[in-house]
């Protein structure tokens, strides 16, 4: 069992390997994470799936602060790295095992540029995997036959994170199609309800979900949960 705390949009702070795995750290510029003290959490390595303000916001300060390890493309770790940071810099298809666990970056249809402009490579998702749970977090991306390869070449996912508000991502109708390309029954859907564009019907998302007899987590920011 993993323990999982959702932290607003797209961030999640996960205990895995004996480290604390924070994704996608985007919450002094989120309204609705007022309750998030980002100096509070207690971090050893940050993931940034693309260069995006909605997914790196707060990961230089967090980073400065705890000395956590930016893992990421190789172009955004770079970028950090200008800065005096750390981080292990990875590309799609390639996999690393760090002391907590196995990585693997994969494809995502997105874009992928920082918030000064430079180039953020292209953006991806991470299969993160040890002897007793694997997890797959998309970032933003679209619906991709790309997904049917995760089973092909990663252990059997225990749960994953897909993006379900549509417009920037896949919606909620793909991110169901998306839960049977990877095979997984245990799903947490993200990047709903931030911004206007992104509002969806929360409910229709869950029943869309027991139709396939696959469960949709939705935890409130701030709240954990364990797969
Ligand atoms: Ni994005
Ligand atoms: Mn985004």
């Amino acid at each position: 069992m993993t323990q999982i705390q959702f932290l607003g949009h797209a961030c999640f702070l996960i205990e895995f390997g004996g480290a604390k795995l924070l994704f996608d750290p985007f919450i002094t510029g989120n309204s609705m994470a007022k309750q998030i003290d980002i100096d509070a959490l207690e971090v050893d390595y940050i993931f940034i799936t693309h260069g995006h303000q909605d997914h790196v916001l707060d990961a230089e300060a967090i980073a400065k602060r705890t000395g956590a390890k930016i893992i990421s493309n190789y172009e955004i770790v770079s970028w950090y790295e200008a800065k005096g940071l750390s981080g292990h810099p990875m590309n799609h298809g390639g996999k690393y095992t760090f002391d907590f666990g196995t990585v693997k970056y994969v494809s995502a249809i997105h874009s992928s540029v920082l918030p000064d402009g430079t180039y953020g490579g292209n953006p991806g998702g991470f299969v993160v995997w040890n002897d007793s749970n694997c997890f797959y977090m998309a970032g933003d991306t679209a619906l991709t036959y790309d997904m049917k390869l995760i089973p092909a070449l990663c252990p059997k996912l225990d749960w994953a994170v897909l993006p379900i508000g549509d417009n920037f991502t896949m919606g909620m109708e793909e991110a169901v199609m998306a839960a049977d390309f990877i095979q997984c029954n245990q799903i947490i859907g993200c990047h709903y309800n931030t911004f206007p564009p992104i509002e969806i019907e929360v409910s229709k998302a869950q029943q869309l979900f027991e139709t396939q007899k696959r469960t949709l987590h939705l935890p409130k920011i701030g709240a954990s949960l364990s797969l």
